[in-house]
């Protein structure tokens, strides 16, 4: 983890923070392909009208932006807590719109050395939204340096060395820092208590899912039918960013399909279960792999209760990845529990492999389903 890696010694210099080892290759993973984010461009909202779903986060903003923009001040900080995919370096470039301000980006891994965030800090105008994407990520000097910053819009600078070292403040304009994270688990609390607002993100709900198909179809203008968008939806793992991925994809099998004929190129029902069936995806967004991980828990540890380890050798990935980025979405559609001894499947998880649960005996005679 980020910050186990941290040391408490003041020697940034060659402290490297571990690259977080996931799966790039699934395709409905939620996390950004290389260069996706670029070709997405076109497809990001970029304003909260654009923006879809996540209703009450959005109106509570809405009323922020505006009482902010009413008294002339810059908006509180915001913190952005949720998994890859959902939205939160969209809604921080929507809000730097919405309060027509300059955005700035950076990640916490590109910070390396204090004096990197002291250039982005000094340069900003007054009210500019200020985006730190992978907060948990951030080093220790340079988040303290970013406290400050945060509280009083200054920033101390160290002159000269040993004995004749000073510290110096200098007053930056009043700025906004937006900070996103996947990990709030793993970000100090004083840096989150110096955030104002915080916007949990959820996985997107069914009708919110088939908006964004509607509204991305429209943008690469692409036909599909009311029945393909709603099983597409179903089958985007609540993440947007997946939903416009297998769009893409879905747009290649209709087009595919076409050629040579007269047929329509819109994407239909048909066109979305052959697509997904090739790419391996199940009704609920499910690629091979994690379907490997429920069968493997059923088969080889009769439905568990079997420890976080044991099933991450037992299926070929680091603990890591099997709790960052198998378990959420596994968890979160009701497929698989984490008890104190360790992950179980549920009954859904037989239902949906087509296996039947098995009957355990109580001792009275009287079988129980779990
Ligand atoms: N509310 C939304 N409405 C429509 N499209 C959205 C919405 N949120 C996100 N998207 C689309 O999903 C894609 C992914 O969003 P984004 O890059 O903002 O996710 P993220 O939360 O920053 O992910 P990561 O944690 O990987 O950085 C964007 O390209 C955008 O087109
Ligand atoms: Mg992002």
């Amino acid at each position: 983890m980020a910050r186990k890696a941290r040391s408490n010694d003041a020697s940034p210099k060659t402290e490297t923070l571990p690259e977080p080892d996931f799966p790039n290759t699934g395709i409905a993973r939620p996390e950004a392909i290389p260069g996706e984010d670029d070709r997405d461009q076109a497809l990001r909202p970029k304003r909260l009208s654009e923006f879809l779903g996540q209703q009450a986060m959005k109106d509570n903003l809405q009323v922020f932006i505006h009482a902010a923009k009413e008294r002339g001040e810059s908006l509180d900080h915001l913190f952005l807590i949720g998994p890859p995919g959902l939205g939160k370096t969209t809604l921080a470039k929507v809000v730097a719109n919405e309060l027509e301000t300059g955005f700035v980006q950076t990640s916490a891994p590109a910070l390396d050395k204090p004096k990197d965030l002291v250039g982005l800090l000094t340069n900003l105008k007054k009210g500019d939204v200020f985006f730190i994407d992978e907060i948990h990520r951030l080093k220790p000097a340079i988040e303290e340096l970013l406290y400050i910053a945060m509280e009083d819009y200054e920033l101390d600078w160290i002159v000269g060395q040993g004995p004749m070292a000073r510290t110096l403040r200098i007053p930056i304009q009043p700025f906004t820092l937006v900070g996103a994270t996947t990990k709030a688990g793993v970000v100090s609390s004083p840096l989150i208590s110096r955030f104002g607002i915080t916007c949990r993100f959820s996985f997107y709900v069914q009708e919110d899912m088939e908006a964004i198909v509607h509204r991305s179809a429209g943008l690469l203008g692409v036909k599909i039918k009311p029945d393909a968008a709603s099983l597409l939806a179903k089958s985007s793992r609540g993440t947007p960013r997946v939903v416009n991925r297998l769009l893409r994809r879905m747009r290649d099998f209709a087009q595919f399909a076409a050629t040579g004929s007269k047929a329509s190129t819109a994407i239909s029902l048909n066109v979305v279960r052959d697509g997904l069936d090739r790419l391996e995806i199940d009704s609920l967004g499910l690629e091979k792999q994690d379907r490997d991980i429920l069968r493997m828990i059923i088969e080889r540890y009769k439905g568990g209760p079997v420890g976080a380890e044991t099933l991450a050798i037992s299926v070929g990935e680091s603990v890591e990845t099997l709790e960052d980025y198998y378990e959420p979405f596994l968890i979160q559609v009701g497929l698989l529990q984490r008890t104190p001894r360790g992950r179980m499947v549920t009954s859904f998880a037989y239902g949906h492999l087509g296996l039947k649960p098995p009957t355990r005996d109580t001792g009275n005679g009287e079988g129980f389903l779990f």
